[in-house]
């Protein structure tokens, strides 16, 4: 007897080539263990996968689509900022707030009181309403700890959240703030940061680096010496770059062959071109760009014309996106950004694992994991037109049906 089952009745969103939606109206798929085995229209399925199957099951006519990956994350914080929120409201800025000692340095405080067991408790909770709208995938940064201690206590309670069934990615950004015992000693700080890494590796904690490169951030120099000491270890890159400012952040982080680029407001034509080259994601967070009510949009036609894949994700965290809904990124990237849905759900599939480097997922084809959700839609481009209702009937996790979403 082989674990192999077989999901008819549903029409599959596949993604499998780069032109549309590669939709299956009356389709089929043979999962084995984790994996897709075989994808494809119901009549073409062939007659030697219909024997030895320990499952049939019939979606009755669902729409299917690739488990949905949110690759940009700060998901693991104490406290939250919702009076910064009402400061923003009354006409301070981001950035203001920020150099006044606000801002992350108000949830690395937060976040050092807290204990491991209240870190995980809430990032589960945050996690758990991602999976009720498909979450498969998930990427967090680590940021508001800033010590050694404190950076391995929040990525080890990342790392935890694979618990789920989740596949959790994480991602070292040591520099994303300065803390307040390296006041005035920023480049010291990088040092530390460098030093940290290959112990924060040792440890088994990080899959990639990231830095925060801003005028309230750390500068390209600083940003550089992050990445050559990422480069040495042999850890991927990525960046929050053009959030605020044009810092040339993109072109840096493209030399690298960073993974993605992240935010890009403020992102020009020759960083364009350099991720272009470097086959960098750009990973647009819209939740952001409406939390901060930013104007200036991200080159969207520029990127398009580049040739540069577009990823869309959260950027869940208690600043600037303390949003929790996948399903409204997909509404607010077609709105404010001008994305098509098809354009904005490949996104939050194929584009999102490229930015994590992972090749096994974001498609239903054969020999993909077999991460997939299961909606009631008719077409699914509503997934992008609704906001505030949630469509989610299942979500099958590495071949297997998911309690409990
Ligand atoms: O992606 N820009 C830097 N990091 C976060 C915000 C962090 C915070 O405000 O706590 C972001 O927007
Ligand atoms: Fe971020």
């Amino acid at each position: 007897m082989t674990d192999r089952r077989l999901w008819t009745g549903a029409q599959l969103v596949t993604f499998a080539d780069e032109r549309d939606w590669g939709l299956v109206p009356d389709g089929a798929m043979v999962t084995e263990g984790d994996r897709l085995r075989w994808v494809g229209p119901r009549d073409a399925l062939p007659a030697a996968l219909r024997a030895d199957l320990a499952e049939t099951h019939d979606l009755g006519g669902a729409l299917v689509t690739p488990g949905l990956i949110d690759a940009h994350t700060h998901l693991v914080y104490g406290g939250e900022r919702s009076a910064e929120f009402e400061l923003r409201l009354q006409g301070a800025s981001y950035e203001a707030i920020a150099r006044a000692g606000g801002g992350i340095r108000s949830t690395v405080a937060a976040t050092r009181q807290a204990s491991e067991a209240t870190l995980h408790r809430l990032a589960l909770e945050r996690a758990r309403a991602l999976m009720a709208e498909g979450l498969t995938t998930l990427e967090v940064k680590s940021g508001y700890g800033l010590s050694l201690d404190d950076e391995a206590k929040c990525l080890r309670v990342a790392r935890r959240m694979a618990d789920t069934g989740l596949t959790v990615r994480t991602t070292f950004l040591g520099a994303h703030a300065v803390p307040p015992e390296f006041d005035g000693r920023q480049d010291d700080y990088v040092e530390a940061v460098c030093d940290w890494m290959p112990q924060l590796q040792a440890q088994g904690l990080i899959d990639a680096v990231d830095a925060f490169c801003e005028r309230i951030g750390f500068t390209p120099a600083q940003t550089r010496r992050i990445f050559e000491t990422a480069r040495g270890l042999g850890l991927p890159v990525k960046l929050h770059a053009e959030q605020l400012s044009d810092q040339g952040g993109a072109a840096l982080a493209a030399e690298f062959g960073a993974l993605s680029c992240d935010h890009l407001e403020y992102l020009s034509d020759d960083g364009i071109r350099a991720m272009a080259r470097a086959g960098t994601v750009a990973m647009l967070l819209p939740g952001a760009y409406y939390f901060l009510r930013e104007t200036r949009l991200p080159p969207i036609e520029a990127l398009r014309a580049a040739g540069v894949p577009i990823a869309l994700a959260t950027d869940h965290n208690p600043g600037s996106a303390p949003g929790l809904s996948l399903l409204l990124m997909l509404n607010m990237a077609c709105t404010f950004f001008r994305m098509t849905p098809e354009e904005a759900l490949r996104g939050l599939t194929v584009h999102a694992a490229q930015a994590l480097g992972l090749n096994d997922r974001g498609r239903l084809v054969a020999g993909q994991r077999a991460d997939f959700c299961i909606w009631q839609a008719q077409h699914p481009r509503e997934l992008a037109y609704y906001f505030g209702r949630n469509p989610l009937q299942a979500t099958v996790v590495g071949g297997r049906q998911r309690i409990g979403d």
